[in-house]
């Protein structure tokens, strides 16, 4: 086959494939790979074929009233999307994001994490990092512009294959950096690539983050772009393939989450976050369902996709039965009975109620639930998350029901966790005693700063994302008015502190890119909703709890 033909074809099958992956709906899916199986009977071995059957056992279907969404597909991004209604900020955004651009090679690769001439510490903010490039690579691609996001998903999978030691250790094959420098040189006018997998990052903890925003964002490539030859390629399926291999390994869990070391997200430092953190589950939950949509259906292919399937079923059991709060719930916790043994027990991670912290009660609304930062044996942490709640409503780990209630939860706690800049990352500060045994007196997560209750502009675009996907975008317009008034004014800082977000962070950057970045993201979600189909995903009826465990979700 010659290539203009061999580039033809391939054409017509991604357009064919992209509108299989509208259909969200992992039953529907599994069914067409249930029908290709049985076609290809004669090729594949039958158990296989028997076990994506006995998967789809039980199976509902979606239910394509809830989402109010023209798919990406019918309306292309185009490179005027960021034309009309022009906020001043709009055009010194993109002058400020596209001055972060990082070339190797003579090719975008990426944009730095911040471009402040002013800080005497650099540290490693002139690094390309994986997941501060993530609404960067939305802008681009909402505004037309794929090919710096392509190089950046190529570039990082080809760090993939490095072998990744913190000093006589090996790290796991399928490993994602952190970040990434291009070094020119100069005399020999030559670029090099030097990459960091957490051997030297502040407390040696390697990112968990990075692999799931990669798939995540090659899913929102190839749904931006209809593009499917780059997620097709053997290097992108094996570089999934790895992924999953580090996060589905079997091992002394008795658990469907992902078990982490503290600081291996958006939250780098030690903050109390080990063990389970809302933040990885929810990509975790994310990139596993961004995954299934882009396995090709070969053997390997299949055999990730029914373990996958497995996962994700027990995996939104267990989130939206043990780590969802609201006032029901805290009501049955508080008054729990401890001490239970055997199958039976209603405590089964035996939370003291005594633990409860005194600040729930009064921040929990009659009307509102999240998703709590942790659980794990006899440990809720109760502080509540933006980025983890954000991706479960993306993601639908969170149901409708549960998607709306978080929603109502920020409207109704509106000063304490939006105040005067959106959005705080968490709630409420750790302090005193508390501050000095979790974080290990760190001076820069100090209460209401930095991790530490700090507010962070670039979590406008996930607020933004949240409300449109739950039809409250007049809530993401009242963030964005916020943001508006501060940000260029202030230069773009990486975050604020205080109670309300009133102050520029002690330490924070300005210039910072993903601040830019999540602004013109919020403000082009906001003008056309349909660029959220590049980063969200439809409820599956099949994940549907067995159980609620409260009413108060179920207006
Ligand atoms: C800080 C943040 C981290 C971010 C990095 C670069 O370390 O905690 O989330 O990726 O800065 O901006």
């Amino acid at each position: 086959m010659d290539g203009a033909k061999e580039y033809g074809l391939r054409n017509v099958s991604s357009h064919c494939s992209i509108s299989e992956m509208d259909d969200y709906d992992l039953s529907k899916l599994l069914e067409k790979r249930r029908i290709n199986t049985e076609r290809k009977r004669s090729f594949d071995d039958r158990s296989l074929s028997e076990l994506s059957i006995g998967l789809l056992r039980g199976l509902d279907h979606f239910d394509s009233s809830y989402s109010p969404l023209r798919s990406v597909v019918d309306s292309p991004a185009s490179s005027d999307q960021n034309s009309f209604e022009p906020h001043p900020m709009v055009a010194e955004a993109w002058d400020a994001l596209r001055r972060c651009t990082v070339f190797f090679r003579d090719h975008p690769v990426g944009t730095i994490a911040a471009y402040d001439h002013a800080s005497e510490e650099v540290l490693n903010y002139d690094q390309v990092f994986v997941r501060d490039f993530v609404p960067s690579a939305l802008a681009f691609l909402m505004n037309g512009e794929p090919d710096i996001v392509k190089n950046f998903l190529l570039k990082t999978l080809q760090l993939q294959s490095w072998e990744k030691k913190v000093d006589r250790f090996k790290l796991g094959e399928g490993a994602m950096p952190a970040s990434f420098k291009v070094l020119h040189d100069p005399v020999r006018k030559m670029d090099t690539i030097v990459a960091d997998f957490g051997e030297s990052a502040i407390g040696r903890v390697a990112p968990v983050d990075s692999g799931f925003w990669w798939i995540i964002l090659l899913r929102a490539y190839t749904k931006s772009t209809g593009d499917l030859t780059l997620a097709e390629t053997s290097e992108c399926q094996k570089g999934i393939r790895l992924i999953l291999t580090l996060c589905l390994s079997e091992g002394f869990d008795t658990f469907p989450t992902l078990l982490c070391a503290d600081g291996c997200s958006m939250i780098d430092r030690r903050m109390g976050i080990y063990g389970y953190p809302i933040e990885i589950q929810a990509l975790f939950f994310m990139a596993l369902r961004c995954a299934f949509t882009m396995l090709k259906h070969d053997a390997e292919g299949k055999e990730f996709a029914e373990r996958i399937v497995k996962r994700l079923h027990a995996l939104s059991y267990h989130m939206r039965s043990y780590f969802w709060l609201d006032f029901q719930q805290l009501n049955d916790i508080y008054r729990y009975k401890t001490e239970e043994y055997s199958h039976t027990a209603v405590n089964k991670f035996n939370v003291i109620p005594d633990s409860i912290p005194e600040w729930v009660f009064e921040f929990m609304p009659k009307r509102g639930g999240y998703f709590v930062g942790n659980v794990s044996p006899a440990r809720m942490d109760f502080r509540w998350f933006a980025l983890g709640n954000c991706i479960a409503i993306l993601s639908s780990l969170a149901t409708p029901d549960q998607s709306a209630t978080i929603m109502d939860l920020i409207e109704a706690r509106w000063e304490e966790l939006v105040g005067d800049m959106p959005l705080k990352i968490s709630y409420p500060a750790i302090e005193s005693h508390e501050w000095r045994i979790v974080t290990g007196c760190d001076p820069k997560n100090t209460r209401w700063s930095y991790h530490n209750g700090g507010s962070w502009p670039v979590l406008l675009w996930l607020l933004t994302a949240a409300c449109i996907k739950t039809g409250r975008p007049q809530i993401a317009r009242r963030a964005i008015d916020l943001a508006e008034n501060r940000l260029l004014k202030d230069n773009w800082p990486e975050y604020y502190d205080g109670k309300l977000g009133r102050f520029i962070g002690k330490q924070a950057r300005k210039y910072q890119t993903w601040s830019i970045a999540g602004y013109l993201v919020a403000k082009m979600m906001l003008e056309d909703p349909s660029h959220l189909g590049m980063i969200s995903l439809e409820e599956d009826k099949q994940m549907k709890p067995v159980m609620k465990r409260s009413s108060s979700w179920n207006f």
